[in-house]
């Protein structure tokens, strides 16, 4: 093991709680669903997990709508399922990450619920408020980023759903609260937060306009938004943090300015979701992995991503193909940085196709978050046969059952790679060198291993030594189609 913070080399393991196992028959998932499953994930190695939200919400945006950031929602068994799951994480050497919202609370939060009856009040200037609309932004979900409170008779601020206002971070109060939010929870014994949409807090109190808004891309603004205020926030958040891990989704579109958030004042880690959005190419991921090098230097490394509750599974994305699924396991799992598997990934899991009724979400991002299955039978597991959204396709080969059984099978890669991760400290920790391959395949050299990933669906000639890991055999001493190893030497 090497040694450093524990997060250094980690990998991390992102569970959306209404889709990871149901045991009261609500159809929706648990914390004790999350509990019970706990031994599969040290079985598969991960060094922790990360929960989606779990506080109460009217769930507009799945969770990400907070009403109480000191409470768990009954929906998932409320704070003793949560302290029980927190003590058996524990016990088992897990982590435990919550998600935290700083951006903006539910409409139904009790501060929205008194800014918006009592101008004057204690939480009057809580959030954004304005006769007119005070400027150009948009609303990530589409639409004016401002909408009219009948009862304050202003409009407020919104920059996702309008049942999401956005918070006031330059009012004091604010900053206390949601400061206390996060001691609150580390008193409780969590292991550290993912900060969501944390770029978009620091805010010039005149809100100008963003010039050059694309109006066909919604998102523009949140993939833009950069304002010095975030920095001096996320200073005083980290001080919070108390040597505790803080993860920062911060989804500028130019990745290359997101190294400035993190540093040994600001978050440990931030997101890289630039492997999400590549083509299935070689030269593509070499880019970008390149990209993240030269961004962050030796000092820092992103937290890598290839799946999650937001973008359609990458096996979806790379044509359904298992085998490319495989070859990216391999390559985020042995890249240099922190990466998250996001759950049901480790099975091959593709998205449902989803008719629009059965959709919930407003942004259709549906097919990633139905439920995990764990077993074989029709129910797979869960308490309710039929839970709140279609299972995904296959679910009765694609489950944790019949893949434990299965050594050659995906579950087992995944559970290979992070085993290798563990043993050899230069992937968790060592350097990064891209190697010139041939057209076709992405390789490097991490300290002394090497890994070469063949996104061509031929094999290829490429220099060989003692294969430690292979997604697929190699044929004739060469790599085989669509096939990754790690090498020693
Ligand atoms: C990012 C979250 O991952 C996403 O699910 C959510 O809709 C937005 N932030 C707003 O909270």
């Amino acid at each position: 093991m090497s040694s450093g913070p524990w997060w250094r080399g980690a990998v991390v393991y992102q569970i959306y709680p209404r889709s990871f196992l149901d045991t009261t028959g609500s159809g929706v998932g648990d914390l004790d669903g999350v509990t019970a499953r706990l031994d599969h994930l040290v079985w598969l190695g991960v060094d922790a997990i990360w929960l989606s939200p779990i506080h109460p919400s009217p769930g507009v945006d799945g969770g990400y709508d907070v009403a109480d950031h000191l409470d768990v929602d009954p929906l998932f068994g409320g704070l003793p399922a949560f302290d029980r799951l927190l003590a058996a994480a524990h016990e088992r050497g897990l982590r435990v990450l919550l998600d935290w919202v700083p951006n903006h609370t539910s409409s139904e939060h009790p501060w929205f619920v008194s800014s918006r009856h009592d101008a004057a009040g204690p939480h009057g200037d809580w959030y954004w408020w304005a006769d007119e609309p005070a400027n150009n932004w948009p609303s990530a979900f589409g639409g004016p980023a401002w909408t009219l409170d009948p009862v304050r008779g202003q409009y407020y601020l919104h920059l996702f759903t309008s049942a999401q206002p956005d918070l006031n971070w330059n009012t004091p109060g604010v900053r206390a609260a949601m400061l206390d939010g996060l001691r609150y929870w580390l008193d409780r014994g969590v292991d550290g937060f993912r900060a969501d949409v944390v770029n978009l807090i620091g805010r010039d109190p005149r809100l100008p306009d963003l010039a050059d808004l694309d109006p066909a891309n919604p998102n523009d603004l949140v993939g833009r938004y950069r304002d010095p205020r975030t920095h001096d926030l996320l200073r005083a958040i980290r001080a919070v943090l108390d040597g505790h891990f803080l993860v920062g989704e911060v989804p500028l579109a130019d990745m290359s300015a997101v190294p400035s958030y993190v540093d040994s004042t600001q978050l440990h880690r931030a997101f890289d979701f630039s492997l999400m959005e590549a083509p299935w190419s070689a030269q593509a991921w070499r880019s970008r992995i390149a990209a993240a090098e030269a961004a962050y230097g030796p000092a820092g490394a992103p937290a890598w991503v290839l799946s999650s509750h937001d973008q359609p599974r990458h096996r979806s994305r790379h044509g359904g193909r298992e085998d490319r699924a495989r070859v990216a396991a391999c390559v985020l799992l042995t890249l240099r940085g922190t990466p998250f598997v996001y759950a049901g990934e480790e099975l091959g899991l593709t998205d449902p196709e989803l008719t629009p009724e059965q959709r919930v979400d407003p942004l259709g991002r549906d097919g990633s978050r139905a439920p995990v299955p764990w077993t074989a039978e029709p129910g797979h597991g869960w308490a309710a046969p039929d839970p709140w959204m279609p299972w995904p396709p296959h679910a009765a080969r694609r489950n944790v059952e019949v893949l434990r059984a299965e050594p050659d099978g995906i579950l087992w890669l995944y559970r290979r790679l992070i085993a290798l991760r563990r043993e050899h400290p230069d992937l968790r920790d060592g350097e990064l060198t891209l190697l010139d391959a041939p057209p076709g395949v992405l390789a490097y050299r991490r300290g002394g291993l090497t890994v070469q990933a063949n996104f061509t669906d031929s094999p290829v000639r490429v220099p060989r030594g003692e294969v430690l890991l292979a997604t697929e055999p190699a044929r004739d001493g060469m790599l085989a189609p669509c096939a990754a190893a790690v090498l020693a030497g």
